[in-house]
Parts: structure tokens; sequence; C-alpha cells
């Protein structure tokens, strides 16, 4: 039989549809599929994009009949660049391997381990700021997710190097995973210095490690890594232990901290949403530091996070590579390309979410439930590479955003700021805010005992 020819979106002679792409990609995508339905072909000079989206691409990811694509090739040259693995690049038996040691630390049994660690890390970041301080909210973020990962997971201080990092990773995803700058930029000297320096410091950090000994008891996730074994009774190797160290730099500066920022923003924005926030976070602090328990008994916080994840979705869309082909939607996908899996489309979708482009933190509440409809809410993508940190993330969110407002009470600045968002740009790799800052206001102790 036959197929149909998958349909191209209308676009101008030679640049296709990149200023649609430029200016608002999230809309552009969604318009389209509105348009075109699920699957569909976007150009961009020198590049015929496939597109996969929507509840049914979601739900199809979500579906393991056969494995259909691979990451392996999609990662390919972003973890050559890095010459690391992490869990996202692998796949099959490897990669339930690498899964598997990701969940012995990043699972959501294992939060209440880091609560402490993560106030922590905030109280140290603003250890001196003053009341009236300007913070640059998306380098405040990636701070405190660094230090916050840093000290959780390492037990080490990460505040002269979390620019680096940052420099090095985000230079890399741009150049040789998307592809959105030119493989010039792994030359220049910035990076380089970068490179060099984040791969001594975790080079640094495991030798030292080494030296003073591993602890056996209540061992952090270095401890872990240098003393467990494969199933087959091996060791891990040194570019293993190497990877999963740089994978925590890898997985949560990039999303949490920018979907901080975005949380931040909307709850200081609406000030009946802040005034219930508040309410919330004076009842978990009341008594000190906060447990787990405290932190998720901030309902409006928790539903201000999901629905920022909704509307800012840090992985709006995930490259794949098609292995296997495959029937869609009447189409044929054949194998052998790269295609564009935009898990975000669903979030803004007026069948799922009533005038989707509004921060509603209602649609959790028990009566709508709106993300639980099928394929309507996949921020953490589905299937095998499914985040291993969601729950993690969501509760690191929380904490941030619960700890900041309770230590300093901040306020945009200036106050009448609206929201702009880059997604690629020189500074960064992903919808980011841009030029938000936030003033503080106030000063409230806040001490964390030894455990
Ligand atoms: C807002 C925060 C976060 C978002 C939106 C997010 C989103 C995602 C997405 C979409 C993937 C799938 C990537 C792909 O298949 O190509 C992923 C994978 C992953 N995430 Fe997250 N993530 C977040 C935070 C975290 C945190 C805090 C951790 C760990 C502490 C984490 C650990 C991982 C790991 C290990 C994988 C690889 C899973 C695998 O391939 O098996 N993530 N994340």
């Amino acid at each position: 039989m036959t197929k149909k020819e998958i349909p191209i979106a209308k676009g101008l002679p030679l640049i296709g549809n990149t200023i649609p792409l430029i200016k608002n990609p999230y809309q552009f995508f969604v318009k389209t599929y509105q348009q075109l339905g699920p699957l569909y072909k976007v150009c961009v000079p020198g590049r015929v994009l496939t597109i996969l989206g929507g509840p049914e691409a979601n739900i199809f990811l979500s579906q393991k009949k056969i494995d259909y694509f691979s990451n392996y090739k999609t990662y390919a040259d972003f973890v050559q660049e890095l010459d690391v693995n992490f869990a996202v690049n692998l796949d099959g038996e490897e990669h339930r391997r690498y899964r598997k040691i990701n969940e012995l630390f990043y699972s959501p049994n294992k939060a209440d381990k880091y609560v402490n660690s993560m106030i922590q890390a905030i109280i140290d970041v603003s250890k001196n700021w003053h009341i009236g301080q300007r913070l640059a909210v998306d380098d405040l973020m990636r701070r405190v997710t660094s230090t916050q990962v840093a000290l959780a997971f390492l037990n080490c201080d990460v505040s002269d190097y979390y620019q680096d990092i940052y420099v090095y990773l985000d230079t890399a995803i741009k150049a040789a995973l998307f592809g959105v700058t030119s493989k010039r930029e792994l030359k220049k000297i910035k990076y380089i210095k970068a490179k060099n320096r984040t791969i001594s410091f975790i080079n640094n950090l495991i030798e030292e490690r080494k030296k003073r000994g591993i602890k056996t008891e209540n061992p952090d996730m270095l401890d872990t890594l240098l003393i467990m074994a494969h199933d087959d009774g091996q060791a891990l190797t040194e570019k293993e232990i190497f990877s999963f160290t740089l994978g925590l730099f890898f997985a949560v500066p990039g999303t949490a901290a920018k979907t901080a920022s975005f949380l931040m923003y909307e709850i200081l924005k609406n000030p009946e949403l802040h005034e219930k926030v508040m309410t919330e976070v004076d009842a978990a602090f009341a008594k000190g530091i906060p447990n787990l328990e405290n932190i998720k008994n901030m309902k409006v916080l928790r539903w201000a996070v999901m629905e920022t994840l909704r509307m800012y979705p840090a992985a709006f869309i995930l490259p794949r590579y098609v292995k296997n082909p495959f029937d869609f939607a009447g189409y044929r996908v054949e194998s052998g390309q790269l295609i564009y899996i935009a898990l975000g489309i669903s979030h803004f979708l007026p069948q799922f979410y009533p005038e989707p482009y509004t921060f509603d933190v209602e649609r959790y509440t028990p009566l709508r439930q709106e993300h639980k409809q099928p394929g309507a809410f996949a921020p953490f993508s589905f299937g095998e590479h499914t985040c291993t940190g969601a729950r993690l993330a969501e509760i690191q969110m929380m904490l941030i955003v619960a700890t900041l407002l309770y230590i300093v009470n901040p306020e945009i600045d200036p106050p009448n700021y609206t929201l702009k968002t880059t997604l690629f740009s020189k500074k960064s790799a992903g919808l980011t805010a841009v030029d938000f800052y936030i003033k503080t206001r106030s000063r409230n102790p806040l001490v964390v005992s030894a455990q």
C-alpha cells in the first residue's frame, strides 16, 4: 500500500520556516500541529526536519512496542566530544545497566536524604547577600542547583567551577547535539579552558576521594561509584566513574535551574499565588528547616511547579534517530534519519488545557487534573529514557523557591519587568529567562543542624 506524503509546513523560499522558528518556536510547532496533524516537516536553510508531536506522539513514545528509536546515534557526536557515556546516549542492555545505577541515586525514595544538604547549599550561596541585593536569576539558579548537587551527591564545593562546567556542557550541547552553532565553537579558547577546568575538577575530586579513603558507611554518590561493581563483578571503569559524576551536572543545572527561574517569576508576578505560596512556606519553615513531609505538604507550590513544567518545558523537543521504520498516523517514517519528538505540543492544546497560555495552578486540583489526560503532560518524556530524576527534580525546585522566598522574600526588579525568553542564544542552550532580576527584601536566618 502506498503511504501518504508527510505534509510540509508552509514557509518562505530559501529560508523556509526560519522566522517563526526563531521568533516563537513553541507556538510555531503547536500551530503547525493544529494545521497539519501529528507528523509534519519543517524547513530551515539546508535542512528538512521531521516533527512528531502532540498526544499521539507522546502516547506512541510511552508504548514499548518495538525499538524504533536509537539514542546512541542521536547523542553520538555529543558524547564523543565529552568522551563520556550518560544513560541518555545508550540503548538496550548497556542503557539498562546505566539506568539502574542512576536509580540508586536519583529515585524518589532517596529524596529524604538530600533535603538538608540542598537547603544548606542555598544558605551557602546566599551567605554574603545584603538586603536590597540584586540578583540575575538565571545565574543564581544555575549556581544554586550546581551547589546543591555537588553538596548532596558528592560532598564537595563547586563554587569555583560551576561556570566552567556550564560553559563546557552548554557549548557542547549547542554545537555537537543540536547543531545550532558551528563546531568551530569547540575550538575556541573559552571552551577549551572551561573543558580543561571541568575535567581536572572531576578528576581531582575522584583522586582526592581515593586518597582520603572511601566511606562505606553512609557513602555519597562518589563513594558508591568507587566501591560498587556491575552484575558481572567488575568494578566501574574510570570512564564510567567520570561519566556518572559529570552526568549530574548535565542532568540537573540545565533543566531544574531554568525551570526554577520560571517558577520564581510566575510566583512573584502573581500576587494572589504569591500570597498562597507564602502561607505554605511560612508553615513549612515554622519550626526551622523543613523535612520532606513539610515540603510535600506545600500543595499550591507543587501545582505551581507542575504548571511551570507545562508552560516552560525544558525539553520541549527531543531528537531521536529512527532505527526501525514505522507507520504513524497513516504515514511511513523511514529508518536511518533523525526526527524530532515535540513532547511539549500537548502542553498548549486547548482540548487539554483551556486557555493554554495562561498560568493557572488550579488545573492540578483534584477536580480538574487536566494533566492526567493521555499524552497531555510530558515534561520528563516517556518510555525507556523517561527522566530518572523527575520526582527529585520537583522536590528540588520546590525547595529552592520555598527557601529563597523564606530567607530573602525577593521581589522582581524592576517590578514592571515582563518575562523575555530565548531558546538558543550565545549564553544558553534551551529555554531560558532573559534579563530577569530579583532584589532581596529581608534576611531570615536559617541554620541546618549537623546530622
Ligand atoms: C526540571 C527538571 C528536569 C527535566 C525537565 C528533565 C527532563 C528530562 C528528559 C526530557 C529526559 C529524557 C531525555 C531523552 O530521552 O533524550 C531526562 C532524562 C534524564 N534525567 Fe531528567 N529532567 C530534569 C531533572 C533531572 C534531575 C534533577 C535529575 C537527577 C537528579 C535528572 C536525571 C535524568 C537522567 C539520569 C536521565 C537519563 C534517563 C535515561 O536515559 O535513562 N533529571 N530528563
